[in-house]
């Protein structure tokens, strides 16, 4: 049985209480939130605490919070276990150098409530000592079938790849949803569209699954769609059409 606190109430930590507390060889502690109306509701699932000074002893703890807020908030910690948190692009050495520091980093974009396979999410761990990497991998390993061990220099260039291929895709989705709506057309006939696009680089790399009129370079065609864009929607296709053509030149 492994002992965990998580510390945080957002995306992450809300999917990480779901999984572990599933299972029967995780016992789930406590759940920290600065905010203990946000965590009320998972009192069936753990002992909620909103003060860092009564974190009982675990095994390991997961601070799911805000990036930017993890080094100086691991500073106010001190459990024997493994600290570990849950970001893409902070460093391991960015927490407080007196605790035994791990990564614990699900690479899956995880909203409240939206739910997950946790099983398919692949978990990259690292920690400083073997025997702390060997718990992560203990931990990940009974929610997902998918554990990396993954450097704190390869999970920022992963993370990095994950802002293209997640958000910025995502936004695009958003670009192509509102040009859609303008035009009073369903942007579900578009969906067979991703899913092919997500699929097809599971069997061809993205390289070669590239179509379109800048591969082509279809120059009329590129004319036309710009002159129906509006100024940062042609921006935005500029920068990728130019971006094709070089690739394929
Ligand atoms: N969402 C994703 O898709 C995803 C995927 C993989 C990894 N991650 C990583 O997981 C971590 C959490 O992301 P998230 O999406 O779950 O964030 P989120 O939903 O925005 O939640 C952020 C949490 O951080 C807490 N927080 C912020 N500043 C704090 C502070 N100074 N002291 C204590 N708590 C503080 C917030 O508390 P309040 O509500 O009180 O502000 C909230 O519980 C981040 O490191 C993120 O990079 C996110």
């Amino acid at each position: 049985m492994i002992t965990v606190s998580i510390l945080g109430s957002g995306n992450v930590a809300t999917h990480l209480i779901d999984a572990f507390s599933e299972s029967p060889y995780i016992d789930l502690a406590q759940i920290y939130s600065r905010n203990l109306n946000d965590i009320q509701h998972f009192k069936n699932k753990a002992s909620v605490t909103d003060n860092l000074s009564t974190l009982t002893p675990v095994d390991v703890t997961i601070i799911a919070i805000s990036d930017d807020a993890i080094a100086n908030f691991s500073n106010q910690l001190n459990s024997k276990g493994v600290v570990a948190h849950t970001s893409g692009s902070v460093a391991m050495t960015d927490l407080n150098s007196d605790l035994s520091r791990g990564i614990f980093y699900p690479l899956q974009t995880f909203s409240k409530d939206k739910s997950v396979d946790f099983k398919s999410i692949p978990i990259c761990i690292e920690a400083e000592n073997e025997d702390d990497l060997k718990l992560l991998k203990k931990l990940a390993s009974i929610i997902s079938d998918k554990v990396y061990e993954v450097n704190s220099d390869q999970r920022k260039k992963l993370h990095l790849a994950a802002v293209f291929v997640n958000n910025f895709t995502n936004h695009l989705y958003h670009i192509g949803n509102s040009i859609c709506d303008a035009h009073n057309v369903p942007f579900e006939i578009l969906h067979p569209l991703i899913k092919e696009t997500a699929e097809k680089i599971g069997e061809i790399s993205p390289k070669e699954a590239q179509t379109g009129p800048a591969k082509r370079n279809d120059i009329k065609t590129i004319e036309k769609h710009l002159a129906q864009l509006s100024n940062s929607e042609k921006e935005i296709y500029t920068v990728l059409t130019n971006s094709i053509s070089k690739t394929y030149q």
